[in-house]
């Protein structure tokens, strides 16, 4: 029996880049991605609609009904810009995107037409280290590691990070 591959998780703030890089690493380690806000919004697993920060309010039991099996089948790379429901034992490790050039963040959340109070809570989100600290609360430490996403070389080192990751697991 072939071994299972094991299913990560890629989160960080919004505009940081977690789909930019999930595309590269789909492409180049064979792992399925899974984007849990396009799933969501597809599947209709949305509890009811933020006005005020323009978004919609995951409901998180329905996508984790869903997600339950493929993790079971594992080799998924996930997807989300939240790292604190899922339950622990899915995940051999969490990758926190980053973008600590704020002009950089703050452009590309202007390009999606945000509005200036959702623009300012997601800036704040990453300046604070949010994702970070909630991904170092709700795994083990050492399982959780940082990509840097500013520019294409910053993908390049980030796709090696998670490659040799990856090449070190099969070993064990
Ligand atoms: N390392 C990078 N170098 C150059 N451009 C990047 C990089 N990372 C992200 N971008 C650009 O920034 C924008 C936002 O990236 P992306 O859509 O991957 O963010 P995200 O983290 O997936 O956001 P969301 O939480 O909404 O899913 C895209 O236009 C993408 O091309
Ligand atoms: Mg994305």
């Amino acid at each position: 029996m072939a071994d299972t591959l094991p299913n990560i998780l890629v989160t960080g703030t919004p505009g940081v880049g977690k789909s930019y890089i999930c595309q590269q690493i789909q492409s180049q380690l064979k792992l399925k991605w899974l984007d849990c806000s396009k799933i969501a919004k597809e599947k209709n697993f949305i509890e009811e609609f933020d006005e005020e920060y323009d978004c919609p309010i995951l409901d998180e039991d329905k996508l984790m009904d869903y997600m339950e099996p493929l993790m079971q089948e594992g080799g998924y790379l996930v997807e989300y810009h939240g790292c604190d429901f899922f339950p622990e034992r899915w995940f051999k490790a969490v990758f926190v995107v980053t973008c600590s050039n704020n002009t950089i963040l703050y452009d590309r959340l202007k390009e999606r037409n945000y509005n200036e109070k959702k623009l300012k809570s997601n800036l704040e989100c990453e300046i604070f280290g949010t994702i970070m600290e909630e991904a170092r609360d709700s795994y083990k430490p050492e399982i959780v590691f940082e990509l840097k996403s500013e520019t294409k070389q910053d993908a390049e080192k980030s796709l090696k990070i998670v490659r040799d990751w990856l090449k070190k697991w099969k070993r064990k």
